[in-house]
């Protein structure tokens, strides 16, 4: 159902106030930045840890809004992604609605967050399904892909050259919008199209993409995938063998997605991103087994080359198999891309936002979290705080540390990690001091691993000898490090009544806690309450289940 205009704005300025836009001093535009190979995304000029959900794909209307407020508030995300409709913003061609956009904006800023937009354009998941009508209907002039026995799949075709026109137009309206009505920032990042590719077909068939398909492949796609042809100007088949067609659909795509996000950043240069539909990173199967043309893990370098206007290829990492998961998460954190979660799912896997801050990430957001659903399964009723519990927790302590958490971890200062079924312990290296962190262990004993892996500690340096410590039912420990050449004699000593040692060029050296104090994150400063003695240190530093955030200074003896 589409409202007419009039009602919309109606509806939404009964609900809303509308920004005074003329009276707001403009901020920095956000952007991603790169420094000593770490990434940083910044906001107000300053590292930024996007920390948000994403709603369903039909909850950005006045109408349903109302659902997804209470849900962030909830959720205590920093970032709300959520779609902008190209069917709705463009009802008949060149007439823009920026009702749904004013509304978007208008109800972050009343609720204090930040918005990641997401444009439903030329593709949503693979189809044109958010084209609007009068597109819809005019097959000839927006075509769609044609499969190799010349049917019409439900995909659009990206040699339609009257179709990426339109995108780009209406793409860059949105944008001179949102320069317009968004002095303030509120949108940090926005998403070029939704899962581009194609199911059903591999690739295009139709004439226009036959002839290109046959053609050399170009310079920079060969040098970008290191291909070295002993055929002068190799044509895709030659170049790719195997992989030829999936090659050469995910250049078509990413051809057209980066001109749409360059039309759009010559407008108003926020950072964009698309995202993929994953392909199983450990048994991917076939081409034509998974989401044909989009940025898929053995792509990745061709959307680069492709389409540089975008600053970060995402993945959708709704992966159930754990390993695969985890997978997912260093394929997309390269030398050339930031990893940025934009969408993710599943039982027992919110913990593994500590791995994906292990890899340095910028982002990370659950999916379908908001209260415009209600489960289809009997069995799946859970409350609907049940459901959005384990993704909360992470963000009641993580948000309110976030400029601090991204700005340790740009600066290399920072090591995560999150518990995974069989490894029950793990060290990280800072230097003169090794943190300890064990998963399920309780007083002395060595540690089990939890009865479902949940465990999740973050450990920053802050100095020489003092670390921030967070996370979730786990322990976490220090002991001195030595040089490498000391560590190989170095032994440890467990479960003797010692503190953690090492010995150290013939002597012993044993951890002693000079100082930990437990304090909260208050506007984004780290702020004393009590000092951790006895109990709380004999045996390691205990993360349970409530938010807690240790300031720890070393010593030896
Ligand atoms: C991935 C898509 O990008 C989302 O828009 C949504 O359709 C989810 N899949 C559904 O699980």
């Amino acid at each position: 159902m589409r409202l007419p205009s009039a009602a919309l704005a109606a509806l939404v300025s009964a609900c809303i106030v509308a920004p005074a836009f003329a009276q707001v001093k403009e901020r920095p535009i956000p952007r991603v930045v790169k420094k000593d190979g770490r990434f940083a995304l910044l906001v107000d000029d300053a590292p930024f840890l996007m920390l948000g959900a994403q709603s369903h794909n039909s909850s950005a209307w006045p109408a349903t809004l109302a659902k997804v407020w209470p849900a962030m508030e909830y959720l205590h995300v920093n970032t709300l992604e959520t779609p902008v409709y190209w069917e709705q913003f463009e009802p008949q061609p060149g007439h823009y609605d920026y009702t749904l956009i004013d509304a978007l904006l208008a109800g972050a800023r009343q609720h204090n967050l930040r918005l990641v937009l997401l444009w439903f354009g030329t593709w949503k998941n693979g189809s044109q399904h958010y084209m609007p009508e009068w597109m819809k209907l005019d097959t000839v002039r927006y075509p769609h892909v044609v499969d190799k026995n010349g049917r019409a799949v439900d995909s659009p075709s990206p040699y339609a050259k009257a179709s990426l026109e339109a995108d780009k137009k209406a793409f860059t309206a949105f944008m001179r919008h949102l320069k317009a009505a968004d002095p303030q920032r509120t949108v940090i990042m926005v998403q070029v199209e939704n899962e581009a590719g194609t199911w059903g077909s591999v690739r295009d068939y139709s004439p226009t993409a036959q002839k290109l398909f046959e053609a050399p492949v170009p310079e920079d796609v060969l040098k970008a995938m290191q291909v070295h042809s002993a055929t002068a100007s190799p044509n895709w088949q030659e170049s790719f063998g195997a992989e030829a067609e999936v090659c050469f659909h995910a250049w078509s795509v990413a051809k057209y997605v980066g001109a749409v996000a360059a039309a759009g950043k010559a407008v108003y240069p926020l950072p964009m991103y698309a995202n993929a539909a994953l392909r199983d990173p450990l048994k991917p199967g076939i081409p034509g087994s998974y989401e044909s043309g989009g940025p898929t893990d053995n792509v990745l370098s061709i959307w680069k080359v492709a389409a540089p206007a975008l600053d970060i290829l995402a993945p959708d990492d709704y992966e159930r198999d754990d390993a695969a998961y985890l997978k997912i998460l260093e394929l997309y954190r390269r030398d050339d891309n930031p990893l940025f979660v934009p969408e993710t799912g599943g039982a027992g896997k919110a913990h593994y936002l500590f791995k994906a801050l292990g890899l340095g990430a910028i982002g990370f957001a659950p999916f379908g979290l908001d209260y415009t659903g209600a489960p289809v399964a009997a069995d799946a009723a859970k409350s609907r705080e049940e459901f959005l519990a384990p993704w909360a927790l992470n963000n009641r302590l993580l948000v309110p540390m976030q400029r601090d958490i991204a700005r340790f971890n740009c600066g290399g200062k920072l090591q995560a990690v999150a518990e995974v079924q069989g490894r029950t312990a793990e060290t990280l290296k800072f230097g003169s001091w090794d943190a300890l962190v064990s998963y399920g262990s309780s007083g002395r004993g060595p540690a089990a691993g939890n009865s479902s892996p949940t465990g999740r500690a973050l450990v920053a340096q802050l100095k020489d000898h003092q670390f921030l410590v967070t996370g979730f039912f786990c322990r976490v420990d220090f002991r001195p490090a030595g040089t490498e050449q000391q560590r190989k004699s170095q032994q440890i000593v467990a479960g003797t009544g010692q503190n953690p040692s090492a010995l150290i060029d013939g002597q012993w050296q044993h951890r002693q806690f000079l100082r930990v104090e437990e304090g909260v994150y208050e506007n984004g400063t780290f702020k004393f309450q009590r000092i951790w003695n006895g109990d709380e240190t004999d045996w390691g530093l205990r993360l349970g289940a409530d938010p807690v955030v240790l300031r720890v200074s070393l010593a030896i003896y």
